[in-house]
């Protein structure tokens, strides 16, 4: 490690020209190094879900290697709907260690904005509607990340909810909101979580562009924070260089290759050198930026050696996928489903649909990813006759994708993917055949499964769009209800990155299975989860509501418009408004059936040392993992109850454990606070 003299030392040789190259990008995920110092640059990788695969230096065209495959963890979503830390950290381990072996330096991720509304195209690379459980986890993967010596990238900071304009949408939103649900995950990783790097937003809140936002960079961040790591633009973010020059960040980053004219380059030397800006100003961010360096040893002293796609990461990656998997329905208990049936059909495009290649900045090339169907034939080994219809397709959806997307995402009337009457025709009648198909064939079967649910393309689970609706895309729902006629009990599997409506249906069905995107060992999960081999253990970390007018973004605040959006509805986010206006959504916050059954009781807190204890009882036949919630009400805010606190244990069957759940944040005196199973 270099000293802070040094570094000083260092900055004072440096001329304003190699400053400058440090302080932008000079490729679409580098920054120029100095060579003559040592200095090397700074290079980029996207996260969140795995190392993204490698681009030529100067433009968004896919080197198309044989050497940058990877592996591919479960989304944030998934990893929440864990409610276990450990998992978090060894998601973020993974990931650093990949990042190392694929020689990047930061990682960009994880995204840590709050789920205001399920149509939100990002919420798969997101954790929560809530801050407590987001910011949880969001620590211990960032630390999971950094023991590799390499940064993680906490993003997007802040108030980034949506998709729709979020080049240029204003975000008005109170301060007290901004503290309470939307800047706690973003304060605990950066102090708690000690992480190295932040990512400023494309959005404007409260009237000033995130990545440029001298309150929020400068005021909040640094100075009440004490924050003195890296801050980088979103690629593209930054509109003004006096601005940015003087906002707090450091880095601007974007997505073409005309280097010198960025903000940070020609324009900002000019006003360097006519006296308008002081060059102090940018002493300060290469100072962020060598700290940075130093403490990912990149200046001097040795760097720990990564390594990527090893057996151990592949087997961190299932762990989390089967903890991922939430059982929403089991009546008669048709789940665990017995191995020993002689046959068996699997219905829906899901089923054996891939996904690592997809949803934006968020995609990867993922050594191998086993769908719902591999997994199922892979766990049944050949014992049972496995056959597979289609059901729905998402063949051709609206046209043709655009692969460089990235290249033209700033250019505000850009449509990544064109509709065509034509195509939406051809694939209606495309549907109809797959769906006579399948029904047919499942009159011959006693034994079904469907797979369905959704995908990352624009306008589902996507960057750049938000969701139209919450509807099953492709004409699932009318798939499903008309399979529900031939085979009552058949068993519905949906792999999504967020809420959907599951009216037209779900009373209709004994047995629903949520995969969310579970990474290159979802399909096993899922597998193991169906048959028995896993006891389901996940909790929804978002309010899965009926429909939109049941999300307070939608009932009593602003999503979607594109000028401004304006969150009236405050604090009463998720759970927060369903709870206080008495909404019963479709399945709630924390929802989640296991195989087997759990008993709380004797919930106590002790103000002392902030831990809320009680015991736990496994009542059912079958050992299992569950997640201990400790709430806290507030007198004052009845009925609300909020998260303070989690725990997960495994109990054999009959076995009974005293648990103590930690309330991180300290017991308020004059609170309630009791733990639930
Ligand atoms: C996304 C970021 C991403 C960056 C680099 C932007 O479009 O918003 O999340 O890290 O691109 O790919």
């Amino acid at each position: 490690m270099l000293s802070k003299e040094r570094i000083g030392e260092l900055i004072a040789e440096l001329t304003l020209d190699e400053k400058l190259s440090m302080i932008h990008g000079n490729g679409m995920f580098e920054t120029a190094g100095v060579e003559r110092l040592n200095i090397p640059p700074l290079i980029f990788s996207d996260g969140p879900m795995g190392v993204r695969l490698e681009f030529e230096k100067d433009s968004w065209e896919k080197k198309g290697l044989s050497d940058d495959y990877v592996t591919y963890l479960p989304c944030n979503s998934a990893l929440a709907a864990t409610f276990n830390r450990d998992l978090a950290y060894e998601t973020g381990s993974v990931l650093g260690e990949e990042a190392r072996g694929r020689r990047k330096d930061v990682i960009l991720g994880p995204g840590v904005n709050i789920k205001r509304s399920p149509l939100c195209g990002r919420n798969f690379e997101y954790f929560s509607e809530d801050p407590y459980l987001t910011k949880e986890l969001a620590v211990e993967y960032v630390k999971g990340v950094q023991q590799w010596d390499v940064s993680a990238c906490v993003k997007h900071f802040l108030a980034n909810n949506q998709e729709t304009a979020r080049l240029e949408v204003d975000t008005i939103v109170d301060e007290e909101v901004l503290k309470e649900i939307y800047m706690p995950a973003f304060h605990d990783v950066l102090t708690r979580g000690g992480c190295y790097s932040l990512m400023g937003s494309y959005n404007r809140i409260n009237g000033k562009f995130g990545s440029q936002h001298t309150h929020y960079l400068s005021d909040v961040v640094r100075d009440e924070w004490g924050y003195d790591g890296l801050i980088v633009s979103d690629w593209g973010a930054i509109h003004d260089t006096v601005e940015a020059a003087e906002s707090g960040l450091d880095v601007e980053m974007s997505v073409t290759p005309d280097y010198d004219n960025y903000y940070l380059a020609s324009p900002l030397k000019k006003l360097v050198e006519e006296g308008k800006i002081s060059e102090e100003l940018i002493n300060k961010k290469i100072e962020h930026i060598l700290t940075l360096m130093n403490r990912l040893n990149m200046l001097d002293g040795e760097r720990k050696p990564g390594a990527y796609n090893t057996e151990e990461h592949r087997a961190k990656a299932l762990k989390v996928a089967e903890e991922s998997v939430v059982l929403l329905k089991n009546d008669k208990d048709i789940l665990p489903l017995d191995k020993k049936m002689k046959k068996l059909l699997v219905i829906g495009e899901n089923a054996e649909k891939l996904h690592a290649l997809g949803g934006g900045s968020a995609e990867l090339k993922s050594l191998y990813e086993i769908s719902p169907l591999m997994g199922i034939k892979k766990l049944l080994g050949g014992n049972t006759k496995v056959e597979y219809a289609k059901g729905y397709s998402c063949d051709i959806y609206r046209g043709d994708e655009d692969e460089k997307w990235q290249e033209r995402s700033l250019d505000l009337n850009y449509v990544r993917v064109k509709s065509s009457e034509e195509a939406d025709e051809k694939m209606k009648e495309l549907r109809k055949k797959l769906r006579e198909e399948a029904l047919a064939m499942a009159k011959e079967y006693e034994n079904i499964i469907f797979v369905g649910g959704s995908d990352h393309v624009p306008g589902h689970d996507s960057e750049g769009d938000d969701r139209l609706d919450i509807k099953l895309p492709y004409e699932q729902d009318i798939l499903i209800k008309e399979l529900l006629k031939i085979r009552p009990d058949m068993v519905i599997v949906l792999t999504a990155g967020s809420v959907v409506d599951m009216r037209e249906w779900i009373d209709d069905t004994h047995a629903v299975l949520w995969g969310w995107y579970g990474g290159m060992e979802g399909g096993t999960a899922i597998a193991e989860a169906l048959f028995g081999d896993v006891n389901p253990s996940g909790r929804l970390p978002e309010t899965f509501y009926h429909d939109l007018s049941e999300c307070s973004a939608h009932a009593i605040g602003e999503y979607g418009k594109k000028d401004s959006v304006e969150y009236k509805d405050g604090i009463y986010v998720g759970y927060r408004y369903t709870d206080k206006n008495g909404v019963t959504p479709q399945f709630p916050f924390g929802y989640g059936l296991s195989y087997t059954t759990f008993e709380c009781s004797n919930s106590e807190v002790n103000e002392e040392v902030s831990t809320v204890t009680c015991e736990v009882v496994n009542t059912g036949s079958r050992a299992g993992k569950v997640s201990v919630l400790a709430y806290m009400k507030d007198k004052e805010d009845e009925p609300v109850k909020v998260l303070a606190g989690f725990e997960k244990i495994y109990l054999e069957p009959g076995e009974k454990k005293t648990v103590t759940v930690n309330v991180t944040d300290g017991v308020v005196k004059g609170r309630e606070y009791f733990a639930v199973v």
